[in-house]
């Protein structure tokens, strides 16, 4: 049997030790208490590199996959391959696309993927004047922090006034830490986002089911920006002529564009995206799996998938895994005060999940023998179906099985799926 070793250990790491589990022998490092029911934890955390490579060289790993974007973006996968390891996950620089919101905009320019007109600023008056331009023109803006900011750093304003207060608090008073000491502002767009996972390496691309993600905290796409409070696939509003579109123009052509520059990648390129009046625009790419479209998609894999990662860390041509029927569905359960400053050390309890759900724990931890609130995202449950209402229901009714205080949830996933 193949082994794996997955870095990381929130919602998207136990979704990935979940269904590598089904076909492989996996050591997950750190995990949590939810992985620890699939997978081997060892607790090493994920800026110790060097620990994290001995660790995958002495259980002989076939294949180490790196979850999150910071030690992708530290060059954890470049220190693991001088090694022999086969990593799925971009070196230090493919990462630099999430790492630098700037050069990852510019990138996209250079290959000509379609995106809203934007600038770089690392001064907060000329920044401001660039809004109230855009503003005079009827439009609005989208302020960046450049930095990673663990999807809190965007600020979507249709007025001036929240524009210039963002711009001011994340330059001049370093309210975003050093992630926003130089900022992209980009021009407003408006239409409906989906979100494109694509297996990549400069060989070709495979992408998996589109999924949709609910980024704002509550219903009605109200309250501010989170990583993420639900999700669903597949999003059967992006047609299969978009999803080619979206391959044709915003996919390969970044792709064509770092092996140009020299920057192999072979890894997960996700692609956020907007459409607008029928076509896609990019707003950002990541280098690794999102969550939580990652709990969703995985739920519609089939066989194939562990082969599919380690091709894709080979350098080959990606091939595409299988794909169940129906749909899924994914809840977040966030703590109270999430995504500004969540409530934690609350004991939790999680009980029988109906069949054909599945609680992926994001951020809990044992303390004396007793399961607890240790992050903003606590729980997601994800709901298969054969179709999206029956999917639905599932989810909520896995979510009623999970108590703790102050939990938080958006009532309204994949309620207009289609
Ligand atoms: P990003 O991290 O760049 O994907 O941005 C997070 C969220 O902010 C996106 O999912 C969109 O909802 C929103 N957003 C980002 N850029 C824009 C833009 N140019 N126009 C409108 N909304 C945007
Ligand atoms: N759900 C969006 C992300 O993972 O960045």
């Amino acid at each position: 049997m193949s082994r794996v070793l997955v870095v990381g250990g929130g919602g998207r790491e136990h979704a990935l030790c979940w269904k590598l589990a089904h076909e492989a022998e996996v050591v997950c490092s750190p995990g949590n208490p939810g992985i620890e029911q699939v997978a081997d934890c060892v607790p090493i955390p994920a800026e110790d590199g060097e620990a994290l490579t001995a660790l995958a060289v002495a259980r002989e790993v076939d294949l180490v996959v790196i979850g999150p974007e910071a030690p992708l973006i530290d060059g954890l996968a470049d220190q693991m391959r001088a090694r022999g390891l086969r990593v799925f996950g971009p070196g230090e620089n493919g990462a630099r696309l999430e790492a630098d919101k700037g050069w990852s905009k510019d990138t996209m320019r250079r290959a000509g993927v379609p995106t809203a007109a934007g600038m770089t600023f690392t001064e907060s008056s000329a920044a401001i004047e660039w809004c109230r331009a855009r503003f005079e023109e009827g439009k609005g803006v989208a302020v960046k922090a450049t930095g990673p900011a663990l999807g809190k750093g965007v600020v979507v304003a249709a007025e001036l006034e929240l524009a210039e207060a963002t711009i001011l608090d994340w330059m001049d008073s370093g309210g975003m830490g050093a992630a926003g000491e130089k900022l992209l502002l980009e021009e407003r767009l408006l239409g409906r986002e989906f979100s494109l996972l694509t297996l990549a390496t400069e060989r070709g691309i495979a992408s998996l089911p589109v999924a949709q993600d609910y980024k704002r905290l509550t219903d009605g796409d109200t309250g501010p920006n989170t990583g993420g409070m639900g999700s669903f696939a597949p999003a059967a509003w992006v047609s299969e002529g978009l999803v080619l579109k979206t391959e044709e123009r915003v996919v390969k052509p970044l792709l064509s564009e770092l092996t140009r520059a020299g920057v192999p990648y072979r890894g997960m390129l996700f692609s956020g995206l907007m459409v607008v009046e029928g076509e896609p625009f990019c707003l950002e790419y990541n280098v690794r799996f999102g969550d939580p479209e990652t709990q969703s998609v995985l739920r519609l894999m089939g066989a194939g998938f562990l082969d599919a990662l380690i091709g894709t860390a080979d350098g080959s041509r990606p091939e595409r895994p299988d794909v169940l029927p129906g749909c899924s569905v994914t809840v977040v359960c966030a703590a109270d005060g999430y995504p500004i400053s969540p409530q934690k050390g609350q004991p939790i309890t999680i009980g029988n999940m109906p069949e054909g759900a599945v609680a992926f724990h994001s951020g809990t931890k044992w303390d004396d023998g007793s399961l607890r609130v240790s992050g903003g995202r606590v729980v997601s449950v994800s709901a298969t179906g054969p179709d999206l209402a029956s999917a639905r229901a599932l989810a909520y009714a896995g979510v009623s099985e999970i108590q703790y205080s102050g939990k938080h949830f958006r009532t309204d996933i994949a309620s207009s799926g289609n």
